[in-house]
């Protein structure tokens, strides 16, 4: 299989693969609570995996959740600040938190939004009546940053609690550019939330140089395994927000009369977690780490522009985000993912021939509807990129192409 679906799901390396298979074959048992050897090893390297995501992350005075995926990430900071109550103004500048969510107060994201960074929010809406503004995105897939000045004079006097964009773009694979929206935030007094589910696997980014109050990843798109994902919060704010589930594990006490809750990180941890997946992203992240940076990129950026190269002389195709010209000459910076459709054929046409060729791309929406609509595409196709793909892997999905192309007498 010629394998264009990483911005799903990376494939998996064995050494992955053999760190899971050595918790279960060398403990397999529960972490926190045995007091014997298999269990205090497996919580040693449980533990001792936070410090590993959060240097990899470059996190600073932050604490590191381990979660199901970034989804739960973001849905875990949503409900969390759903129930406060309480003043969080006593930080550091969190102005717009004097109060919990009040009717009327905004948050503020994107359009090229994925689904799992609207639709926690839209929830939120609909239970405080919250308004939901979303910086419009241009052609070239860039944040508007024209509409963005316009939509701040549109918000000068309205309490923005919360500002949250993807690091990058799982449809057109452009990195937006979060220092002014960071900035915004500050001045709003809001919460800022980075959504790098698509920019961990691609770049070493930096909680600290993006100064994320909260950020959020999986492990299944930077060579892990499925179900364990991180949320990575900064202390001040995760010190004082309430638990999202409750159970075992997050307690301190529970008596009749009498309830308290363990420290961050803890307190975000209830119930067994997926211990197996923290082995694995152990594992993915010192591959991730010992793999040299600059041959990752060059290797993507060299089989991007060859992919958008080649697809700009093909007719009948329209590429959804920046061109050739534009990653070429450094106008936009793009991770190595290219959505496209192809003119009277549907996606999910392209998408079974190109299987009936052995050549696995994504197509529909990409969790992505909003941006579908400002396309004005029903869904596209999308060929993403990593660092075990090479040039044979574009010969095959051209040869795909001109096999979708037969088929449609193109
Ligand atoms: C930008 C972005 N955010 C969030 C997600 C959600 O990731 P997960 O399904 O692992 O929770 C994805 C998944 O494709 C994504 O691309």
């Amino acid at each position: 299989m010629t394998y264009l679906d990483s911005a799903a799901s990376s494939l998996v390396p064995r050494s992955v693969i053999e760190a899971v298979n050595e918790y279960y074959e060398k403990s397999g048992v529960n972490i926190h609570r045995g007091v014997y050897k298999a269990s205090a090893w497996a919580t040693d390297i449980y533990e001792a995996t936070r410090k590993e995501v959060s240097d990899f992350i470059d996190a600073k005075n932050c604490d590191i959740i381990y979660t199901r995926n970034a989804t739960e990430g973001l849905n875990l900071v949503a409900a969390s600040l759903s129930q406060v109550d309480k003043e969080l103004s006593d930080f550091n500048g969190y102005s717009a938190w004097k109060t919990g969510f009040q009717s009327g107060d905004v948050i503020l994201i994107s359009e090229s939004e994925h689904h799992a960074n609207i639709v926690p929010w839209m929830m939120l809406q609909r239970k405080f009546n919250l308004e939901i503004f979303y910086i419009p995105v241009l052609d070239n897939g860039v944040l508007d940053f024209q509409s963005f000045l316009h939509l701040k004079s549109v918000l000068r006097n309205k309490t923005v609690k919360i500002v949250s964009l993807a690091h990058v773009s799982n449809v057109t694979g452009v990195y937006h550019d979060l220092s002014v929206y960071e900035a915004y935030a500050r001045e709003k007094g809001a919460i800022f939330v980075v959504d790098a589910a698509q920019s961990v696997c691609h770049e070493r980014i930096s909680q600290t140089g993006l100064n994320a109050d909260f950020l959020v990843f999986s492990a299944h798109k930077m060579l892990g395994p499925s179900g364990i994902g991180i949320l990575c919060g900064k202390k001040e704010l995760l010190t004082v927000l309430p638990p999202y589930q409750t159970g075992g594990d997050m307690i301190e006490v529970v008596a009749k009369d009498r309830l308290t809750f363990q420290t961050s990180p803890q307190r975000f941890e209830a119930g067994t977690p997926h211990i197996a997946g923290v082995f694995g992203l152990s594992e993915a992240v010192k591959i991730l780490q010992n793999f040299e940076q600059s041959d990752m990129e060059k290797n993507e950026e060299e089989l991007t522009l060859l992919l958008l190269e080649r697809l700009s002389r093909e007719k009948g195709i329209k590429i959804q985000g920046p061109v050739y010209e534009d990653v070429r000459d450094k106008k936009i910076k793009k991770a190595g993912l290219v959505s496209f459709t192809l003119n009277g054929v549907h996606p999910h046409d392209v998408g079974t021939i190109f299987d009936s060729k052995d050549v696995a791309i994504r197509v529909g929406h990409h969790c992505c509807q909003i941006l579908m609509k400002v396309f004005q595409v029903p869904a596209t196709c999308r060929a993403s990129l990593y660092m075990y793909n090479d040039e044979n892997d574009i010969e095959n999905f051209f040869k795909a192409l001109h096999e979708v192309k037969s088929v449609f007498g193109l």
